[in-house]
């Protein structure tokens, strides 16, 4: 950060209520996810092209995107294999016969006849979802098979990832079949845009389409597990930005299912993903909301930025976004944990009345019960730099 302007504009990209949009970020509503525009100007403002960003809670790839799209170099982990599965579509270029394929099968799909002919005993993995639209994923996952290569089938996964989401999580009734076709097919093209859009930018910054893929590195796991990885190791000291949103803690997010009837949980995210499932909540939120499970969070949420020291640059800066359940006791254990970790926290800002940067987060679904957890839509900005 450079200037006043330079922070008014940091500022402001945290404060803005603009819907999530642009590029590929639309391919999920993953939970807590970052503001692009916010995403994007921490990028700039702290990082130069070429330069490693890394995520260490990538969710849905927030950063990734954005650090590619801007010329940076991105290194993403997530314990949660979906995270990884959607990062993966939104960072993989298509070729021209990839789209046509993709357009025919989205054209293809015979709703009517999917509807007729399901298979409503389907397996665990469809929990909770109202038998007539269970027989339409199951006869909409069938299809995928007709694609010859894994991108393609990545893509149709994603998107039929994208529309069940949208036509059950968090929702009273499915809407209509006709309703369900017109939003598949306007979701398809939106993504199709999105990954073209992409591509587009990043060849504004000079990176070739072939080279996007290989500017990002994603990992399935915890940091802290996958340091003494080979290569973890090889990319010592090369990250100058660490910009991540760790789970909130107490807070009740759902990173690994979607609500039926605004109530019941499916696994259904993972089934249409092709994914293994079978952790609990505590697994996602580095502890659950247990008092044991918060005391936990802090010790992992240590050992987790102790392994990202070992491998930054001496001078590389680390921005967190972070709600609490109870930010009077938390906010201070958090920020003891990452003194313990090795960091030391600066507060960029001169203009400001606020000794950080705190907001309300709009437009966000955190199944979460507001009346008994005031704070967990205020999310905090968090600076620090490693000591040594
Ligand atoms: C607040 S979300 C991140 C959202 C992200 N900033 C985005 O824009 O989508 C937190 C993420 O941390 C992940 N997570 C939880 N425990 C983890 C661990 N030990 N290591 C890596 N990721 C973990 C969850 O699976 C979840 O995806």
């Amino acid at each position: 950060m450079n200037s006043i302007n330079d922070e008014l504009e940091l500022i402001r990209s945290l404060y803005s209520e603009k819907r999530v949009s642009g590029l590929t970020h639309n391919f999920c509503r993953y939970p807590a996810r970052f503001s692009p525009e916010f995403a994007r100007e921490t990028i700039l403002q702290f990082s130069n092209e070429g330069d490693y960003v890394l995520d260490a809670f990538m969710g849905s790839g927030t950063t990734i995107v954005e650090a590619i799209a801007n010329g940076r170099n991105a290194i993403g982990v997530d314990i949660n294999p979906l995270s990884c599965f959607i990062t993966k579509v939104k960072t993989t270029p298509l070729s021209k016969r990839d789209k046509e394929k993709i357009l025919e099968w989205v054209d293809r799909i015979n709703f009517v006849q999917s509807f007729d002919e399901g298979h409503s005993h389907a397996s665990d993995g469809l929990k909770h979802i109202p038998d007539e639209f269970k027989n339409i994923l199951i006869n909409l996952t069938k299809t995928i098979d007709t694609f010859e290569f894994p991108r393609q089938k990545n893509f149709a996964k994603c998107a039929l990832l994208r529309f069940a989401q949208w036509a059950i999580d968090c929702r009273k009734e499915i809407p209509q079949i006709n309703v369900l076709r017109g939003q598949l097919i306007k979701q398809v093209n939106e993504m199709l845009d999105g990954i073209d859009e992409l591509v587009f930018t990043t060849q504004g910054k000079g990176i070739p389409k072939h080279h996007i893929t290989g500017r990002r590195q994603l990992y399935l796991g915890s940091l802290d597990d996958l340091i003494n990885n080979q290569v973890f190791s090889r990319m010592q000291s090369k990250v100058r930005l660490v910009l991540t949103s760790p789970p909130y803690p107490g807070v009740h997010v759902l990173y690994h299912r979607w609500q039926v009837n605004s109530r019941r949980e499916t696994p259904a995210p993972f089934w249409l993903a092709g994914l293994q499932d079978g952790h609990g909540e505590a697994y996602y939120t580095l502890g659950g909301r247990s008092s044991s499970g918060i005391k936990n969070y802090f010790t992992r949420l240590r050992e987790i930025f102790n392994s990202v020291r070992l491998f930054i640059h001496p001078d590389a800066i680390v921005a967190q976004l972070v709600a609490f359940s109870n930010p009077d006791t938390q906010l201070p254990a958090f920020l003891d944990s990452m003194r313990l970790a090795g960091y030391e926290e600066f507060k960029p800002f001169s203009t400001l009345n606020s000794e950080r940067p705190n907001r309300l987060v709009p437009n966000r679904k955190w199944y979460t019960n507001i009346e008994s957890n005031q704070h967990a839509s205020n999310e905090v900005l968090l600076f620090h730099r490693p000591y040594y």
